[in-house]
């Protein structure tokens, strides 16, 4: 008997064949997620979850769901899952890391030149019929090339995003982290690290890559927004709750900063209506992951970690790998 699997959202037809090699496969193939009644229904019985950031994984789910061994979110992200309720109940967690670095890195670079440029407010414009000529202030936005880059949250992609601005476009680089970098680290970025109320005032460009907990929840507010410069973008490629939206709104409409470029959203797919109604907001769905090979990178590697835990091999890129010694 194979143990049985819930595969809770669509994932490539070969990593779901491949699932499908070792486990009984419950598949949910609709495009909107499970209600959290359909998941905890859908779980009973199941050894294993293989999930994305839209299914939360909570413990009342656990307490509801005995038989569940792995949950393995499609995600780098794990704020969907409460992680020290899974090790209590001896639940492994994996993710997926490095693999999608340097695409969310590009990624948040584009946004930053979109948001810089005023790329959008400029096609919308276009598009409306409303280009009438060239004027010297048409469209003016802020300078990337040798500005001063801000980053917040400097893991992995933080980092990937510092090499992008240092080595392409010949940024200072300026950062803030729960912990510091190694000096070496610091060397080869040629980032300097500053206390956040410093980063906010100094940064022409700011960009928030930092994970998302009950820590960094509005993390960026009002206070944050009045340190930062009149001049200066924010972008948001991380979790939407790190940023007090309506604040933001009141700052953008204000011009107390110049723009912003947001990927992510508190409470998404439902966007702050004040948001959508300000010209100097470029607003993307929750995509900076989305390329076919790093999607499909990122699908079979939430598989091999799904397929390791349930056989008892090593996986790949656990969260609580102290539960497989203990
Ligand atoms: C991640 O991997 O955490 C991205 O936000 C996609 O969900």
């Amino acid at each position: 008997m194979k143990p049985k699997v819930l595969v809770a959202r669509r994932a490539p037809a070969a990593v779901v064949d491949k699932l499908a090699a070792h486990f009984d496969v419950d598949f949910h193939p609709g495009e909107s997620p499970l209600s959290p009644d359909e998941l905890r229904a859908r779980l009973q019985g199941k050894a294993g979850a293989y999930i994305t950031g839209t299914e939360r994984i909570t413990a009342e789910l656990l307490d509801a769901c005995p038989q569940l061994k792995a949950v393995c979110t499609m995600s780098v992200g794990y704020n969907h899952i409460d992680l020290a309720a899974c090790t209590a109940r001896r639940v492994l967690v994996t993710n997926t890391p490095d693999v999608l670095t340097e695409t969310t890195a590009d990624f948040g670079f584009a946004l930053l030149m979109a948001t810089a440029r005023r790329m959008s407010e400029g096609e919308r414009l276009l598009r409306d019929g409303r280009w009438k000529s060239w004027a010297w202030d048409f469209l003016a936005g802020s300078d990337v090339y040798n500005s001063t880059l801000g980053i917040l949250g400097m893991g992995r992609i933080g980092q990937a995003i510092a090499r992008r601005g240092r080595f392409g476009f010949g940024m200072k680089v300026i950062y803030h982290n729960r912990s510091r970098l190694p000096a070496e680290t610091e060397a080869e970025l040629g980032a300097r690290y500053l206390a956040k109320d410093e980063l906010l005032r100094q940064a022409d460009h700011l960009v928030l890559v930092l994970p998302y907990s009950a820590e960094s929840h509005h993390c960026i507010a009002a206070a944050e927004l009045a340190l930062m410069k009149p001049t200066a973008t924010l972008i948001n490629v991380a979790r939407g709750g790190i940023v007090d939206e309506d604040a933001l709104a009141a700052a953008l409409c204000e011009h107390r900063i110049a723009a912003a470029g947001l990927d992510v959203f508190e409470g998404e797919p439902r966007v702050n209506p004040a948001l959508l109604t300000l010209p100097n907001v470029v607003l993307t769905p929750h995509i900076a992951s989305a390329t076919m090979p790093t999607r499909i990178a990122m699908a079979t590697l939430a598989a091999d970690n799904l397929i390791a835990a349930l056989t008892g091999a090593p996986p790949p890129t656990p969260l609580n790998p102290e539960i497989l010694t203990a």
